[in-house]
């Protein structure tokens, strides 16, 4: 076994937990999704969904890794002695590869575009120009791939040197700083011409705009950008000390990643409807917009260079999270050393990675259910696994899981007060259940 070591102060294991949920799924991810589902209806849903099962799975997987101190197999074969439950980790370890399999495909496009600031490359185009920029770099097989696999390299490299903690600290400096980009490229938006159509868009819920799907789409986008249901927190809260609270580390959690969700949606979409850009445009609505906000700010050059640099640590954090699910693994339940697991679990990721890159070129006639490979995992991703992995999640530690150890770890053994039990336990018991099981009979066209 190796030694397990823990994180020295409650913010050290916070800043982790929040550089695991902000990233992509925030900025990329959120905006686009958003656009697709009519806005203000799907922000709605989203943030119930982030109340009723995005907090209570988030703590869930904080009492399974922290009550343990150990990767989600070993935890679950300790809890329940005897029973298989533990068998659902190879569910979240197939699902953690898919994750960044089409994650880090975005990541690559993100380099491409701090590159391109660098140069000088995002400024004074039209909004159709930006719009061919990106079609020009997905279509173009090697620069999709090179970058996806350049970003991977950088990923594997900081986790083999062991440095990922150093990336966290520059990454509990740097988060603070996008937070104030974020906000300062808020403003900036609300001043442009057209800025209430983005708002109103964002913020008025027309749910006659609402379907089914985009209900699946909420849930969905909610569990990728908190980073549960496939064991990532029951990995990093295996390493929190006794005594931080539990609650207030879920729910600053969730608030800040809600948070910087929201900023990317308010910096998004008024500019979309002052350049005209169709909020409907998917994968590629952010990178049509943001050249054309950089554009016009003054020292607009800068700005797009610390933006892009910002995003990139964001999704480094992310990505290096959802490595450490199949590395931790491989180390503790299969004894490898830590260079073998990296390089089992680097292979494996660069193939799909890989895969969902050459699906916007050369793959591009592959469909699988009708979706490209790109999109296919992404929506595996988000609205199987991760909807799948708290439905377990919460079935489990909403009825399976000794009450008592549910109550200790809230409580920290009776020192705190754990007010949340109840909420916490009516959620995970019903709530959670019945929302993912009405979502899966749709899915399935039963309903
Ligand atoms: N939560 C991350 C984001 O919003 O970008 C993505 C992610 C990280 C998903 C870690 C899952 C995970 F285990």
């Amino acid at each position: 076994m190796t030694k397990r070591a823990g994180f020295a102060t409650r913010l050290g294991a916070v800043a982790a937990a929040v550089g695991s949920a902000v990233g992509l799924g925030n900025i990329w991810r959120f905006p686009f999704e958003a656009g697709q589902n009519g806005g203000g209806a799907f922000i709605l849903v989203y943030i119930v969904c982030i109340l009723i099962m995005g907090i209570p799975v988030i703590l869930s997987e904080f009492i399974i890794g922290r009550s343990t101190h150990s990767n989600m197999k070993a935890a679950l074969s300790r809890l329940s002695p005897g029973k298989r439950y533990y068998l659902f980790t190879y569910v979240c370890i197939l699902g953690s590869f898919v994750v960044i399999g089409f994650y880090s495909v975005v990541c690559g496009w993100i380099i491409e575009y701090l590159y391109q600031a660098a140069l000088g490359g995002l400024q004074g185009h039209t909004p159709e120009q930006y719009s061919s920029m990106f079609t020009a770099l997905v279509t173009n097989p090697w620069r999709c791939v090179g970058w996806t696999v350049l970003f991977l390299l950088l990923n594997f490299m900081v986790m083999s040197r062991g440095i990922e903690k150093g990336i966290e600290r520059v990454a509990s400096v740097m988060m603070p700083l996008l937070f104030v980009i974020l906000l300062v490229f808020c403003v900036n938006s609300l001043l442009l011409p057209g800025a209430r159509k983005g708002l109103e868009f964002l913020f008025y819920p027309d749910f006659s705009e609402l379907t089914m799907r985009g209900v699946l789409d909420a849930f969905g986008q909610a569990f990728l950008s908190l980073s549960i249901g496939i064991s990532c927190l029951v990995t990093y809260s295996s390493y929190f000390s006794d005594d931080t609270s539990l609650t207030k580390d879920a729910t600053t959690v969730a608030a800040l990643d809600t948070l910087v969700a929201i900023l990317s949606g308010v910096m998004i979409f008024p500019a979309v409807f002052s350049f005209g850009v169709e909020p409907t445009a998917g994968p590629r609505l952010i990178f049509e917009v943001l050249p054309g906000i950089f554009q016009q700010m003054t020292g607009g050059y800068f700005w797009a260079l610390l933006f892009f640099l910002l995003v990139f640590f964001a999704s480094l954090t992310s990505t290096i999270s959802l490595s450490e699910i199949p590395i931790t693994f491989m180390i503790e339940e299969h004894r490898m050393s830590r260079p073998r697991a990296i390089l089992w679990t680097a292979l494996f990721t660069f193939a799909l990675a890989v895969l969902a890159a050459l699906s916007f070129n050369v793959l591009d006639q592959v469909k699988i259910l009708g979706k490209s490979i790109f999109d296919a995992m992404d929506y595996a991703a988000s609205n199987i696994f991760m909807l799948l992995g708290g439905l377990f999640t919460a079935v489990y530690v909403g009825w399976i899981l000794d009450r008592k150890v549910v109550h200790e770890q809230l409580t920290n053994g009776g020192r705190l007060k754990g007010a949340m039990e109840p909420y916490l336990i009516f959620c995970l018991r019903y709530v959670a259940p019945v929302s993912i099981f009405f979502i899966f009979l749709y899915l399935t066209g039963i309903i």
